[in-house]
């Protein structure tokens, strides 16, 4: 089998897969077995210099090139650009399925029936409204507030009325929480932005389909009946495909990681969230945006650029821990926004930032260091062309990729192999010292 996200040749024959090391302190030598191009970091271990000795650690900060599980979920290949989930390319996925259905398939392992898909979006649409409380809660955030701290603490507050959730091991419990949490994350977002803007919340429709729901909770007014622009519907819908997963990032290390000291799964998730909101992770739509805002005209770009190749700047939207040829999300959406823009009219950011994209990809500073548009840069200016604003963008991001959190995390309760996350580290400290009394501390 082949280790997610890399690529490695099986033994030739006649060879072993194994890797043979010579420990020079003791002239020992070791043979570690190599299994889907991937050695244990606990065969290490063995390899000491006498019985005191802890034996050998592997050191790998931001975790560059360890693998931390086996996941069926999806697959990146960073040097080709490729992304699926659960086998198929996402950009099948994007043309052909809603963003249910993905979300379907990544919890579930396979697209949906008709029968099924009816069943789901039923379910996830009838688990949408959210405990009457959790609306005083949203009542004690000021009104210029960031949505994604509010989400956050509302994805939270779930764990204190469904308690029983936290009986992971009830299959029956487990299919709830799916279903809640889907279901309820656009009614969460959106009564967030209701509280932000003085205006009452909209209870969510069973009638509508999830997205064109979720816009209705948003921007209904005063309007009989709210009805968003399909095209605008389905544009947000692929947005929600495009970020439903993303493998081992940060967030669903994060989920992985809390949720692996069998904490309960909206304690779980809100941890997800936190780590999606930073600037370099899901918060990087939101300063894309800003960015633009900042350089302001199309003539400004050489400038920002050379204070970014200065070391001044971050060119927000750019590089990728993974994808060091494309980000295939990023393609997709760039083609997408022509279409929207044609409902909407063109975003005059979208010059500034083609001219970015322009400039960057002849400059040697970007081309060496692998540095190309990821999903964020142009996703902003989406978002932005369907009215979102920029403080909004990280919570549309927690939205889509709810439903890969959970197939995480639902996978990572049931792997044998799994344990409370729990890395080892290297000591720098001071040696043992003795606690001096006050009057002699300096
Ligand atoms: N602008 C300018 N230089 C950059 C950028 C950037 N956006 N990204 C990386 N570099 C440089 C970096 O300074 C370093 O240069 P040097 O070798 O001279 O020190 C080199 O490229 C390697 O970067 P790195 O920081 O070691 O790479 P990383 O894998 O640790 O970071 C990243 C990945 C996405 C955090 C980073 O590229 C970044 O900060 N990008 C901007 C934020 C962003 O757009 N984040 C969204 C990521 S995609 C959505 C998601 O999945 O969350």
């Amino acid at each position: 089998m082949q280790a997610a996200g890399t690529r490695g040749e099986a033994a030739r024959p006649g060879t072993k897969s194994s890797l043979t090391v010579i420990d020079n302190r003791t002239g020992k030598q070791y043979e570690l077995p190599i299994e889907d191009n991937t050695v244990r970091a606990l065969d290490f271990r063995q390899i000491k210099t006498g019985p005191d000795d802890f034996g050998l650690m592997t050191y790998d900060p931001a975790f560059m090139n360890t693998a931390s599980c086996r996941s069926s979920v999806t697959f990146i290949d960073g040097d080709q650009g490729i992304l699926r989930y659960r086998g198929y390319p996402i950009e099948q996925l994007a043309e052909q399925c809603s963003y249910l259905e993905a979300a379907y398939l990544l919890i579930h392992g396979d697209l949906p029936t008709a029968v099924q898909a009816a069943a789901w979006s039923g379910s996830i649409a009838r688990h949408a409204p959210v405990p009457e409380n959790v609306k005083k809660f949203l009542e004690g955030f000021h009104s210029d507030a960031h949505p994604m701290p509010m989400f956050i603490s509302t994805i939270a507050s779930l764990s204190t009325f469904y308690r029983s959730s936290r009986d992971l091991n009830d299959a029956q419990e487990r299919d709830l929480t799916v279903y809640r949490l889907i279901g309820q994350a656009p009614t969460l977002a959106a009564y967030a932005y209701r509280h932000l803007n003085g205006l009452p919340y909209v209870a969510p429709d069973e009638e509508m389909g999830y997205t064109a729901n979720f816009l209705n909770m948003m921007f209904k007014r005063g309007e009989r009946h709210y009805a968003a622009n399909p095209s605008l519907v389905r544009a947000l819908d692929i947005l929600f495909i495009l970020q439903a997963d993303h493998e081992q990032n940060c967030s669903t290390n994060t989920v992985r990681g809390v949720g692996s000291s069998r904490v309960d799964p909206y304690s779980a998730m809100a941890g997800a969230a936190a780590a999606l909101y930073g600037p370099l992770h899901g918060g990087a739509n939101e300063a894309v945006l800003r960015m633009l805002d900042e350089i302001g005209t199309i003539d400004r770009v050489p400038a920002f650029i050379a204070d970014v190749k200065g070391g001044k700047r971050k060119l927000m939207g750019f590089g990728h821990r993974v994808y060091k040829n494309f980000d295939p999300r990023a393609a997709i959406i760039k083609k997408m926004a022509d279409q929207v823009f044609e409902v909407t009219g063109r975003n005059p950011k979208l010059d500034i930032a083609l001219e970015l994209e322009r400039i960057a990809r002849g400059d040697d500073y970007f081309i060496s260091r692998k540095l190309y548009p990821n999903v964020d840069f142009y996703s902003g200016l989406i978002y932005q062309a369907l009215n979102f604003p920029p403080i909004f963008f990280p919570v549309l991001f927690a939205i889509g990729r709810m439903s890969g959190w959970l197939a995480q995390w639902l996978e990572m309760l049931q792997d044998p192999e799994q344990k409370i996350y729990r890395p080892r580290q290297i000591y720098t400290g001071s040696d043992k010292r003795i606690v001096p009394q006050v009057s002699q501390r300096q």
